[in-house]
Parts: structure tokens; sequence; C-alpha cells
């Protein structure tokens, strides 16, 4: 059955938990989609593993556009989210719109934007106009400039108070979905109890709505160890099966455990 919006409020409010995945491709899309993810985004981590930049700040318009049409054609009954590059949604609510739209001729049915309380405008504008939002807060990679590094957000008291309430303005602006990227698992918990829509999490502990991983990240193919990782390949007999064993252990709740977490 296709995945929609109403699937994905219904998920949580039944407590099952949501599998997303990064996808950059047709054939992944097929297999990703055929294995039970319930999201394909297609992130703009693209930027660091298919085109090998060091950061998510290069990936253009047209690049976002092209792995857009990609694995919409693959995506079946899987839902399709498109991340708006940096410089896409950082100007007007009007020129973003413009830019989600053609997200969305491509094949998306929901973008992703990067930002806390500064976006609730133009989440606002969006959703009021045909396009649902997922919110990215916590960590968004695309300010890696403004924090010097990627660090885990929300560890003070103050910040952790300052994203929950992110959280709820973007829920009120019309944000469909809350994805907070490396942020305390507590400070996650609460934001999860604290807004109706499902929060996705990376980073951000077991106490989520759901669970999103970078696809590369998952089957082992980048060096180094993040703590909030783990590298589904290892003990799985092809690249369909680690993505099942992915899918089964976020939705029983096996994965991510605390050891995970921050
Ligand atoms: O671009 C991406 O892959 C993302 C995930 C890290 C959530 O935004």
């Amino acid at each position: 059955m296709k995945i929609t919006l109403s699937t994905l409020h219904k998920m949580k409010q039944e407590s099952r938990k949501i599998a997303m995945l990064t996808c950059y491709d047709a054939t992944f899309a097929t297999v990703e989609a055929a294995a039970g993810v319930d999201i394909l985004l297609i992130g703009d981590s693209l930027g660091n593993v298919i085109e090998g930049y060091s950061s998510t700040l290069p990936v253009s318009m047209d690049d976002m556009l092209y792995h857009t049409r990609c694995v919409a054609r693959g995506a079946g009954s899987a839902l399709v989210l498109a991340d708006m590059p940096f410089g896409s949604s950082q100007v007007s609510p009007e020129k973003t719109f413009e830019n989600a739209a053609r997200l969305m001729a491509a094949g998306a049915e929901m973008v992703k934007i990067e930002g806390g309380e500064e976006m609730a405008q133009t989440v606002r504008f969006l959703t009021q106009r045909g396009i649902p939002v997922c919110a990215h807060i916590g960590l968004q990679p695309q300010s890696v400039n403004v924090y010097g590094g990627y660090k885990i957000q929300g560890k003070t008291e103050d910040s952790a108070r300052r994203l929950i309430q992110e959280a709820q303005t973007l829920e009120q602006a019309g944000a469909s979905l809350v994805l907070m990227e490396l942020v305390p698992a507590a400070v996650a918990k609460q934001v999860t109890a604290a807004i109706q829509v499902p929060t996705i999490g990376i980073g951000a502990g077991p106490d989520v709505d759901g669970q999103v991983l970078v696809l590369h990240d998952m089957l082992g193919l980048v060096p180094g160890k993040k703590r909030f990782l783990r590298n589904f390949m290892e003990g799985s007999p092809s690249i369909q099966a680690a993505i099942e064993a992915y899918v089964l252990a976020v939705k029983s709740g096996e994965f991510p455990t605390m050891e995970h977490a921050y």
C-alpha cells in the first residue's frame, strides 16, 4: 500500500516505527521499497557519498532534481522525500516555493528543510500551497561552518529547551515531520512527546517515531566509526538482506539502542 502522510501519522498514533533510508538512484529505490523502507530520502548527503565532496554545501538544485527523478522512478509504494540543498531554502518563502515546486515536479512528495524557528514562515508558506515539509533540526550539516564542525546539539538545558520549542513552532507552522540529527536521546524523547507529528532521528536515540541512516554508512562503505551507526552488511549475505535487516531492526525497536545514543 502506498505510504502517505496519513500513513505516517497513523504509525505514530499506533506506536509503529517508521524506517527511512537515504536513496540516490532507481535501482536502490526499488530494493529499498521492496525491503519495506517507508521513506526514501534523497539526502543532500549525496554531496558526500556520490559526488565526493567533504560537505553538503556544493550540492546544487540540478543535482537534487536529477537524483529525485531517478529515485521517483523506482520508489514504488515508498514515500519520496527530497532535501532542499544549501541556498535553495535560505531565501524568501516565494523563491523557496519555486525551488521546492521543482523538486515536487521531479517526483518528490515532501521536501526537507534544514533550520529552526527562522524557517517557520517558509514552512507555512509551502504547506499552505500544497508542499509538505519535513523540518530538519538539531545538527544541520548545511550550517557546519557556523558550528565549526559536526557537533551534538541540545546538550545544555537552554539549548534543549530551544530545540523543543523549535519543534513545536515548526509543527504549528505546518511541518508534517520533524527530523532530529545528533541530539541527546533524552531531548529527542521530550521533543517526540511534545509534538503530534512523527519525529525521525539520526544519532537521536531510540525514543523517536522513526530512524534514518545514510545508505552508504549502514552498508559499511564509509570508513570511520560513528557511535550512532550500525554496519548492517555485517552478517548479511546481500545488500537486499542488509536493508531488510535495517528495516526489521528499526521496526522492532532493536536499533538503535542507548549504546548508539548520546
Ligand atoms: O542528507 C542526508 O542524508 C540527511 C540525513 C543525514 C538525515 O539529511
